[in-house]
Order: structure tokens, then C-alpha cells, then sequence
């Protein structure tokens, strides 16, 4: 496992992106809980945020790709809505304790 950040670092209903040895991913914490996704739309294979750290909709209800709006279930990583919908994000096991927030890489 690698460390990602702090707990504290990732707040509740907040994204956060990171960069481990050139392998791009994020994590999302909602309702208590840590999800982490490579930070790869099935659509074009691009990154997902156009901002940094910003993997959410306005909702922050729902991941959302910045560049054609497709629209993730955080807790699956399911496609929604959008061009890959019926595709999904590649999840990445996580998990979380005193000294940090980690991820399978
Ligand atoms: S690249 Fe993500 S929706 Fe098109």
C-alpha cells in the first residue's frame, strides 16, 4: 500500500487528486467513507478534473469528468450519464488509519 495523505487531508464530501510514480488517481471520501479511482475517463483515457482536486459535481453528489460531463457513481465508479455511459472507473482499494489515507498501487 502507498500513503496518499493525512486523514485529516481528505475531508468528508471532498476529492482529492494525487500523482504516484507517473500513476494518476484520486480519492473520494462521502458518507464516512474512502473511495479511490485511477484518474482515467473510459471515455478518451484523459484526466478527469480540469481543475486540481476538483472530481466532483455541484452536488458533490457524483464524480464528474470535466471535459465532456460524464457523470460516476462515487461509491462504484459506474458511469451514469454521458458518453461512456455503462463503462466505469478502475477502482483502487483503499484504506485508512491513524497515520493515513492508503491506497493498493
Ligand atoms: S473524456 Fe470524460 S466524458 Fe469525454
Amino acid at each position: 500500500m502507498k500513503r496518499l495523505c493525512a486523514p485529516h487531508e481528505l475531508a468528508e464530501g471532498q476529492s482529492r487528486g494525487f500523482e504516484i510514480a507517473g500513476d494518476k488517481l484520486f480519492a473520494v471520501r462521502k458518507d464516512g467513507r474512502l473511495f479511490a479511482y485511477r484518474n482515467r475517463c473510459p471515455h478518451r483515457g484523459i484526466p478527469l478534473e480540469w481543475l486540481p482536486d476538483q472530481f466532483l459535481d455541484h452536488s458533490a453528489s457524483l464524480i464528474q469528468c470535466a471535459t465532456h460531463g460524464a457523470l460516476f457513481l462515487i461509491e462504484s465508479g459506474e458511469c451514469v450519464a454521458g458518453p461512456c455511459a455503462g463503462q466505469a472507473l478502475e477502482a483502487l482499494r483503499c484504506a485508512e488509519d491513524g497515520e493515513g489515507i492508503w491506497v493498493a498501487a
